[in-house]
């Protein structure tokens, strides 16, 4: 099943979450010099129009990375809003990067990005999105498939980040057996996995699944969607990390994660 789309929550809180996340955890892997490979198993477009007809209907930017520059919250340095800045001058106001161009902003030219997307429309969009980019392979692929088939990479540290869909229940049991499946081929690949909180309660067993699997350097963090202005099925989401480089949690837990 391929129904979701995510032009429809592009920038909203659970991607400032997300991707001021990833943008803290990138811009500290990129300061140790060696070559990294980034790895995406559920990439989406990398770039997303805020004033779309999809991005209209639901508002949800409004709550999320408009308010975000509005209130000015995070300092100016922080790797998250350059990016979002480099984006709007490069493409225009309304645009917002997707965590393929987080990525391809914050990683170095000797570093190589892996791309997966699975749905036609999608990656065709994703292809025209990061056209031209450096040392950047795009996928049209599963990414459950595709991830474990490129492991362990060249260059062998790397970064592997899952974001899937949970378009189905019983994705939440696929993604806790797919990072343990990456940790056995790739014990040193540090990951991200996303998780929404739904009031239907399918994460505690992905996240009790992966919290009692004794993984290296394992990190949790949620976030609640207070400002959210209607009632959601959506009330909140996490991140679950493995091989958490030292320090980042602390950042995190200082701007990264909690953006409002
Ligand atoms: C939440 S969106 C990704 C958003 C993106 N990571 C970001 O933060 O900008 C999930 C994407 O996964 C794609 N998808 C769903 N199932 C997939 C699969 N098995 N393999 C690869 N892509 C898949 C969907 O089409 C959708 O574009």
């Amino acid at each position: 099943m391929l129904s979701y789309q995510h032009d429809y929550h592009a920038g909203g809180p659970a991607d400032v979450f997300k991707h001021g996340s990833l943008a803290v955890l990138l811009a500290h892997m990129r300061t140790k010099n060696k070559p990294l490979t980034y790895i995406e198993s559920h990439a989406g477009a990398g770039l997303y129009d805020l004033s779309s007809p999809m991005a209209e209907k639901t508002k949800e930017a409004q709550q999320g990375i408009q308010r975000l520059l509005i209130q000015s919250t995070l300092p100016a340095n922080h790797p998250y809003l350059q990016t979002v800045e480099h984006i709007r001058k490069r493409f225009g106001p309304n645009h917002y990067p997707g965590s393929p161009w987080i990525a391809r902003l914050l990683l170095k030219d000797e570093d190589s990005i892996h791309l997966m997307e699975q749905h036609p429309g999608t990656y065709a969009s994703l292809r025209k999105n990061m056209r031209g980019e450096k040392k950047c392979h795009i996928h049209h692929r599963d990414g459950y498939e595709g991830v474990l088939a490129l492991l362990p990479p060249t260059p062998r540290r790397c970064l592997i980040v899952v974001d899937p869909s949970y378009e189905v229940k019983t994705e939440y049991e696929q993604a806790g057996r797919f990072i343990l499946q990456i940790h056995r081929k790739c014990p040193t690949a540090v990951i991200m996995l996303w998780y929404p909180l739904l009031k239907d309660q399918f994460h505690p067993p992905l996240c009790q699944k992966l919290q009692q699997a004794n993984l290296p350097k394992f990190a949790r963090r949620e976030v609640l969607l207070t400002h959210t202005e209607t009632p959601r099925r959506m009330y909140g989401c996490g991140l679950m990390f493995v091989n958490l480089p030292y320090g980042v949690e602390e950042t995190l837990a200082g701007t990264g994660c909690q953006p409002f």
